[in-house]
């Protein structure tokens, strides 16, 4: 999969790239991801990618050419077509149902702003999917963007290693409830012991033990994700990214 991260900070998005699963799925060629800055298009004679905004106020407004002029480039060079995302708090908030379906795109395009954001023409222009990572205003788009890849990625076949795909295939109410408590050694730590359960061998007491653990975490923690009605439905039972079992599911 592909990823065209259009951003006035290519640096930021380095120490990503170079580690762990990441830096791991490039090299296995799964994943592509390059950088482009909107500074090297413009044609601004002193450089400028951002200007004060019209009638006034507050911050500096990116300006319009540079995002087109990198963006219409970057698509004349790829192979094929992808998903325009714009990064903003006034997009639709990113959830697993989402991930799912960007996941199924050849390629990304993520646009990251900042400042008080981009000049308005750019999304009446390139009619983006505006999206956002959460109710809350970052510095920029540049960390939403590494919050998206990073959860897409890990739905790449392949990216994970194969424990962790099984390991998603034998718990799959991992997915429709939060995760059940996981122990490693020491058995004991600071007079905290590990489950009796867990050292039991009993591997069916042990699936049953983790399934309830997972049951009453979402319903003490996040009880509307129970409730929440089993939308995205049509494409199959899976691509929710949630499992619902009929004895838990309330609708
Ligand atoms: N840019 C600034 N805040 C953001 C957010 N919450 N999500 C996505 N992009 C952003």
């Amino acid at each position: 999969m592909r990823f065209d991260v259009l951003t006035l900070f290519p640096g930021m998005f380095r120490g990503y790239l170079g580690e762990s699963l990441l830096q791991k799925a490039i090299e296995a060629k799964l994943v592509d991801v390059r950088l482009h800055d909107y500074r090297q298009w413009t044609d601004d004679k002193h450089h400028r990618v951002d200007d004060r905004p019209f009638g006034g106020g507050p911050g500096m407004v990116i300006k319009v050419q540079p995002v087109v002029d990198c963006f219409e480039q970057v698509e004349r060079e790829a192979d094929e077509p992808g998903e325009l995302i714009l990064l903003t708090p006034q997009g639709r908030t990113l959830d697993q149902p989402l991930v799912e379906r960007l996941a199924r795109q050849p390629r990304l395009t993520l646009l990251c702003g900042r400042y008080e954001g981009f000049d308005e023409r750019v999304t009446e222009i390139l009619r983006p999917t505006e999206i956002s990572i959460g109710d809350y205003i970052l510095n920029g788009g540049e960390v939403a963007a590494m919050v998206l890849i990073d959860a897409v990625i890990r739905l790449i076949p392949g990216v994970l290693g194969d424990e962790q795909s099984s390991r998603d295939d034998s718990f799959s109410t991992e997915s429709r409830w939060l995760e059940f408590p996981q122990y490693t050694r020491p058995r004991e730590y600071r007079g905290h012991e590990v489950p009796d359960v867990l050292l039991s061998g009993d591997h069916p007491a042990i699936a049953r033990w983790r399934e309830e653990q997972s049951r009453q975490r979402t319903q003490q923690r996040r009880a509307d994700l129970l409730s929440r009605p089993a939308e995205n439905q049509q494409d199959g039972p899976s691509t929710d990214g949630l499992h619902h079992p009929q004895k838990n599911n309330p609708s």
